[in-house]
């Protein structure tokens, strides 16, 4: 772990995006486009939020930054292009010396380098702010982008089997270790 305390409320920069940690207000803001038909090919629709309110109590729970028992820090962040338009929210579940990953990016924003751009910092703050050696991610099999995106940031794949929450649906399941020398190579 690293010596301090990392800020759990601070915004992350990378070239192009700020990852302002969520607050309640950004459900307004994020609603429509989260709720975009095209988002949800390879998600639970479960997860799509029906009501700016309902995704507002979600972001409430998210802005305690930790799970009630503590266990487990939660980062959330709404992702703009800095000083323009949100393209889209990523997160980090830390558990211990590992850390479950999960991103979007708006339709009308694909394939701009942004995903690959904002998971890259995310994982980079992982490993550099909280000592997290393990990130995990779980795609779907058919989940072209996603896959992309992983491998090109350096992700391996360990596994592939029936999805948890999709039933009839497969899942990869990716991995990246942290770099061997700590505060060493950022996370290519
Ligand atoms: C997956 C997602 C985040 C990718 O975001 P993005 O900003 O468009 O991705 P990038 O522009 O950074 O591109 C990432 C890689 O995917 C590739 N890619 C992007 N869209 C693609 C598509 N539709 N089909 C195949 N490859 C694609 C890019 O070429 C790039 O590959 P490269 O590194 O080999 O050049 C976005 O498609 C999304 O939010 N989808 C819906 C929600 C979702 O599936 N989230 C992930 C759940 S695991």
């Amino acid at each position: 772990m690293s010596r301090h305390a990392p800020d759990l409320n601070q915004a992350l920069r990378s070239a192009r995006l700020t990852l302002e940690p969520i607050h309640p207000s950004h459900a307004k803001l994020l609603y429509e486009r989260h709720a975009d038909e095209r988002m949800w090919s390879y998600e639970p629709r479960s997860h799509r939020a029906t009501s700016v309110a309902e995704l507002e109590r979600r972001f409430t729970r998210f802005a305690a930054r930790r799970s009630p028992d503590g266990s487990e820090v939660w980062l959330n962040y709404a992702v703009r292009l800095t000083g323009g338009p949100y393209v889209g929210t990523m997160q980090a579940t830390i558990t211990g010396s590992s850390s479950l990953i999960g991103y979007t990016i708006f339709a009308d924003h694909w394939r701009q380098g942004y995903g690959k751009e904002g998971c890259a910092r995310l994982v980079r703050f992982l490993f550099e702010e909280f000592g997290v050696r393990w990130v995990r991610a779980t795609v779907d099999t058919e989940n072209a982008a996603s896959i992309a995106l992983l491998e090109h940031i350096g992700f391996q794949r360990t596994w592939t089997g029936p999805s948890d929450d999709m039933p009839g649906r497969f899942d990869h399941r990716y991995e990246l270790q942290a770099p061997a020398a700590p505060g060493g190579a950022s996370a290519r």
